[in-house]
């Protein structure tokens, strides 16, 4: 097969879909793969690189979405890529099609095969190729957060840790998945007082017999949550309903309750956000203030620090997209039952239950 790398062009992001690594064990399986110029550049790889293991470096994008058979990538397409992708052609990447009616529209107009990284689902339900970038995003939450609540840009002023005679901020953390539980374990790590929500009480088991005792659990509600946000100093949101719009756990009302200065961090803004007043932002301008409460709503916080996104993503990706390479997507979907839950739009037809319902489109609608 013919697999196309191009070159990410969302603002801030530095991350690439394959590393060397990837193109040797491509390249050692007979496929050809095409590599943008610079793509790797930004996480530390460059052309010679994937040319020394048989990579083939092209110079615009418009050349490498034209041979390839496959696209591999990190983020959703942009509006400049649409028309480059071809029908029948596989799109593996991350999409979150439930939080832009555009991008799936432009997909199903595309009639290429699209393979979401964030659904791919295995036999004990978790997500493998989501779980290393919510966990460089869960403990990212906390670095971009403690920044925020310095004075200068106009946070509390708090120091989350802490000093001795002084007690240590407080961390609220929505959710106890993989975000949640990387953000309690990097506020805990600087000292702060952290509360973890979650509707799932198996998760927050999990919490309470892994955590020191600085961390708290308690079971989600609104209750709860309105009495937090009064005097927790950061708030992480990490809840995830499964290829659906996130719940909006946190409304514009409820800022009000908040002291000034406190920080939000959406992180799961890619799914429509937690907070009522998420607007999508980006690593150029990270946060915006709404009664001042200082809301951080980057889309991809693993892009920030490519390096280590890279590396964990292509771990996970290359198993995946080696098969979907040697037996073609229809063999692979089918030998692979987790692969198979990675198909949301297939040649003009929409197959993942949950973005049809997203939308709210009527079965006769569904395109
Ligand atoms: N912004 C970014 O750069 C970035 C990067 C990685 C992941 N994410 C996003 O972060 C989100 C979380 O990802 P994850 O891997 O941690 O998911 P996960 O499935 O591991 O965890 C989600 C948790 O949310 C809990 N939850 C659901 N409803 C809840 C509620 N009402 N109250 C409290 N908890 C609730 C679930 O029980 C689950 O434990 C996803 O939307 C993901 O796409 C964003």
């Amino acid at each position: 097969m013919k697999i196309g790398v191009p070159k990410e062009i969302k603002n801030n992001e530095s991350r690439v879909g394959m590393t060397p690594a990837g193109v040797f064990e491509l390249t050692k399986n007979n496929h050809i793969v095409f590599i943008q110029s610079t793509a790797g550049e930004g996480s530390g790889f460059f052309d010679e690189d994937y040319q020394s293991v048989g990579g083939i470096i092209l110079k615009t994008m418009e050349e490498v979405y034209s041979l390839a058979d496959m696209i591999v990538k990190v983020k959703e397409p942009v509006e400049y890529e649409y028309p480059l992708i071809k029908p029948n052609q596989i799109i593996f990447t991350y999409f979150h099609f439930a939080s832009s009616e555009e991008l799936t529209f432009a997909m199903l107009n595309s009639k290429a095969v699209c393979i979401a990284y964030e659904t791919v689902e295995d036999a004990e339900g978790t997500l493998p190729l989501l779980t290393p970038m919510s966990e460089v995003a869960g403990r990212m939450a906390i670095q971009q957060g403690a920044k925020y609540l310095e004075k200068p840009i106009k946070g509390r002023g708090v120091l989350l840790g802490g000093v001795p005679g002084v007690p240590p901020g407080k961390v609220l953390v929505l959710g106890a998945g993989v975000v949640g539980v990387q953000a309690a374990k990097m506020a805990a790590g600087l000292g702060a007082h952290v509360t973890v929500l979650d509707t799932n009480l198996k998760r927050l088991r999990y919490v309470n017999d892994i955590m020191p005792s600085h961390v708290v659990t308690e079971f989600s509600s609104e209750y709860n949550i309105r009495k937090h946000i009064k005097d927790h100093d950061l708030i992480v949101g990490g809840v995830l309903i499964k290829g659906s719009k996130a719940p909006k756990l946190i409304t514009k009302e409820m800022l009000k309750e908040m002291r000034p200065g406190t920080v939000i961090v959406d992180v799961a803004v890619d799914q429509g956000g937690c907070f009522e007043t998420t607007v999508p932002t980006t690593h150029e301008n990270p946060t915006y203030i709404i009664d001042d409460v200082i809301h951080y709503c980057v889309t991809n916080m693993p892009g920030a620090v490519p390096y280590t996104s890279t590396m964990a993503l292509t771990n996970v990706t290359l198993p995946y997209v080696l098969q979907l390479a040697n037996f073609g997507w229809e063999e692979a979907c089918q030998k692979d039952l987790s692969l198979q839950k990675g198909l949301n739009i297939v040649q003009g037809k929409c197959v993942y239950r949950e973005i049809i319902e997203a939308f709210e489109w009527s079965e006769k609608l569904v395109p």
